[in-house]
């Protein structure tokens, strides 16, 4: 089987790509299709041999549970047993949005989707593609990002198309995804909300909405560390070249600290936002701006690049410590082994 790929660049291609999604979505059958953060490989949430067909694709664990994703509030609320007031705050702040929120689960939920447990985590994407099919079809549905289990999330069709091409009938093309890495998942089933995995609503913001004060959108707080998902491993979202986050004072500092690693550079991805390396030793070097939203819209794809160009190593010049950048930083403290 080789996927086939719809485009939705024209109103009436974009209505074809949801009807026919709609339509494999009601037949028990799998879709890779866009959302703002990655791709997800979405299937019927209520339905365990839909959500089995997903597993089996991504060669995933079934310990680890997936994201149901809707196209309203009122579907969320639906799914759910009990809708807590942070996570009417948090919607009301973010949804559309890059948010996942954890909440008791709703007496319709298959085990497979909440790998057993007590809660579910519900997303309402804001790229227009999932709520669309959600509508047409009328079922919440599973996603986990479109990729192998361990590998890199997808961030365009084609990311999608190299690792699942063979696995699946159909992938969407919404374009490149906009936020760039996953959501930030929230469990708000607590009186606090705690961050199970940080992203690019970053935990400032989050504290600001759940308190019920007026989101602002960046801030100098410092981070805490947030708490881990329960089906996270340590390294999850890795590239097949070794990744690692180095400081440099400047060119000498750096090739003196690479060569300490072992790191060959003419085998070598340098990915840089600050202190650009110039000299020709680097076999490639690419500059993603020093601005967190951008850089994390870049980020996948310089993986993807690297490792299909066939790089032994990726040196990362080290992010900020500051919220905005929490959940890259943890995706490249993921990515680095
Ligand atoms: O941005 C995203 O969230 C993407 C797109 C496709 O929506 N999806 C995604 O799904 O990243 P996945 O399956 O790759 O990651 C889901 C994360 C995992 O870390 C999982 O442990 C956590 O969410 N999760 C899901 N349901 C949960 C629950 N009930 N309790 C705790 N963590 C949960
Ligand atoms: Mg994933």
């Amino acid at each position: 089987m080789k996927a086939e790929i719809l485009p939705t660049h024209t109103p009436a291609l974009f209505a074809a790509a949801v009807a026919r999604a709609a339509e494999l979505m009601s037949h028990g059958e799998i879709a890779a299709l866009p959302t703002e953060t990655v791709y997800g490989l979405a299937g019927n949430a209520l339905d365990p041999a839909a959500v089995g067909r997903i597993y089996a694709a991504k060669g995933r664990p079934a310990s680890n549970p997936v994201i149901l994703h809707v196209g309203s509030l009122d579907l969320a609320i639906r799914s759910a047993g009990g809708w807590p007031l942070l996570a009417e705050r948090l919607a009301a702040a973010f949804w559309p949005g890059p948010l996942t929120l954890v909440v008791p689960r709703g007496p319709g939920i298959p085990d497979c989707v909440t790998a057993g447990g007590p809660t579910v985590g519900i997303r309402w994407p804001i790229h227009p593609f999932v709520p669309a099919v959600v509508r047409a079809c009328g079922l919440p549905l599973a996603a986990p990002s479109a990729n192998l289990s361990n590998r890199l999330s997808p961030t365009s069709a084609d990311h999608v198309f190299r690792q699942l091409g063979d696995r699946i009938s159909l992938i969407v093309d919404g374009g490149d995804c906009n936020v760039g890495i996953e959501s930030t998942v929230v469990d708000v089933t607590g009186s606090e909300p705690v961050i199970l995995r940080p992203g690019m609503i970053h935990s400032e913001a989050i504290r600001a909405a759940a308190a019920g004060d007026t989101v602002v959108a960046s801030s100098a707080c410092v981070e805490t560390g947030p708490a881990r998902s329960p089906g996270q491993l340590p390294i999850h979202y890795a590239p097949r070249a070794r990744l690692q986050c180095l400081t440099w004072r400047d060119e000498t500092d750096l090739a003196q600290q690479a060569a300490a690693l072992g790191v060959n550079p003419s085998r070598t991805w340098l990915v840089a936002y600050n202190r650009i390396p110039m000299s020709g030793r680097w076999a490639w070097v690419s500059v993603i701006p020093d601005d967190p939203e951008a850089y994390a819209r870049g980020l996948y794809g310089e993986l993807h690049r690297a490792d299909d160009a066939g790089a032994e190593w990726i040196l990362v010049e080290a992010l900020p410590s500051t919220p905005e950048w929490a959940g890259i930083v943890d995706r490249l403290n993921r990515a680095s082994r």
